[in-house]
C-alpha cells in the first residue's frame, strides 16, 4: 500500500469520529514513519511530497492499529504521545490530560500580569501551579519568565513523573520544585501567584469522559470543589498583594465569583474569555 493509498484510507474511515479526518490521518501517518517533524506542515509536505512510496508492511500494520484506536475515540494526542501547549511540545501519557488550547490564556495572562524584568530581579517572584498534570502551565512560565522560581504540585505521582520528564526536555528542571500532595498543602512558603487548571468538570458529566484521567477531570457535584477549597486556604499561602488566575468552565463564572467573595470580599475579580468567546479563566487580584 502506498502512502497516499493509507491516507485515503484513513480518511475514509475516520470520517464519521472526527471534524478533522485529514489531520489526524496524516499526523498518525507522520508518526507511523517516524516522520516527527517540527509542525505538523512540514510533516504534511513529506507525506505529500512522497505520495507513491510504498510502506512496509510492519508500518501498515502500525498505522491500522492507531486509525482503530483513533476509530475507538482516543485523541490524536495519546497516540502519538505529544502535544502542543503555547511554544512549546509535551510529552503525554494516559496519566496526565491533555493540554487544552484555552489553557493558552491563562499562560498569556499571567505573562501580561508580571510589569516588567527589573520587578522580577527585584522581587524574585515565585508561582505555585497548583494541579501541573504535564506540566504546561508551569514549564512554559519558567521558560517566559527566567528569573522566577516555580512549584509545581499534584496529587497523582504518575503525573509528576510525566511533568519532570517535560521538565527536563525543555531544560526548565532547576527552576521549577515539583511537590506532591494536595492543593496548596505541600508548598513550603509564600508565593507571589497561584495558578490552576484543576478538575472542573461536574461528576456526572466527567463520569461520561472516558478516554481521559478521571482524576484530571472529577470537579465533584457542580465542577467547584477543589476551587471552593483552594480559594479557602488561599488567603494562608500569598504574599501581600498576590494574584490568582483560575481556568474555569465556561458557565461557572457567576458561582466562582460568590465563592471568591467570600473568602476575598475585597479582591479585584477579572473574568475573561477564550478565542470561542467563552468565560474561561477568572484573575483575582487580592
Ligand atoms: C485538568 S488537569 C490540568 C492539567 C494541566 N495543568 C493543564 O493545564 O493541562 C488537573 C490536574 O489536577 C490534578 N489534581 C486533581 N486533584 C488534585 C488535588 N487535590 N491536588 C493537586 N492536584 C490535583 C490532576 O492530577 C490533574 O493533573
Amino acid at each position: 500500500m502506498t502512502i497516499k493509498q493509507a491516507l485515503l484510507r484513513a480518511i475514509q474511515s475516520l470520517q464519521k469520529i472526527t471534524k478533522e479526518p485529514h489531520l489526524d490521518a496524516e499526523v498518525l501517518l507522520s508518526f507511523t514513519l517516524k516522520k516527527r517533524p517540527a509542525c505538523r506542515q512540514a510533516g504534511k509536505i513529506w507525506l505529500y511530497a512522497h505520495s507513491e512510496k510504498k510502506l512496509k508492511k510492519t508500518e501498515e500494520i502500525k498505522f491500522k492499529k492507531l486509525i482503530a484506536q483513533r476509530k475507538n475515540g482516543t485523541p490524536v494526542a495519546y497516540l502519538v504521545e505529544h502535544k502542543e501547549f503555547f511554544d512549546l511540545d509535551f510529552m503525554v501519557d494516559k496519566n496526565v490530560l491533555i493540554p487544552c488550547p484555552e489553557t493558552e490564556l491563562l499562560v498569556e495572562e499571567v505573562l501580561k500580569s508580571i510589569p516588567n524584568s527589573k520587578f522580577q530581579i527585584l522581587n524574585s517572584i515565585t508561582i505555585a501551579d497548583i494541579g501541573t498534570g504535564c506540566g504546561n502551565i508551569a514549564i512554559t512560565l519558567a521558560k517566559h519568565l527566567p528569573l522566577a522560581k516555580i512549584y509545581a504540585v499534584d496529587i497523582s505521582k504518575n503525573a509528576l513523573k510525566v511533568a519532570r520528564r517535560n521538565a527536563k526536555k525543555h531544560k526548565t528542571e532547576k527552576k521549577i520544585i515539583f511537590l506532591n500532595g494536595n492543593l496548596l498543602e505541600p508548598l513550603p512558603k509564600k508565593v507571589n501567584i497561584i495558578t490552576a487548571n484543576l478538575p472542573y468538570i461536574p461528576s456526572q458529566k466527567a463520569k461520561r469522559l472516558n478516554h481521559s484521567p478521571q482524576i484530571a477531570l472529577d470537579g465533584g457535584k457542580d465542577g467547584l470543589k477543589f476551587y471552593q477549597s483552594l480559594l479557602e486556604n488561599a488567603a494562608d499561602y500569598l504574599r501581600p498583594n498576590g494574584k490568582i488566575f483560575l481556568e474555569i468552565n465556561f458557565n461557572q463564572a457567576e458561582k466562582i465569583k460568590k465563592i471568591i467573595k467570600k473568602y476575598f470580599p475585597q479582591a479585584e475579580i477579572e473574568i475573561k474569555k477564550d478565542l470561542a468567546g467563552l468565560n474561561r479563566l477568572v484573575i483575582i487580584l487580592c
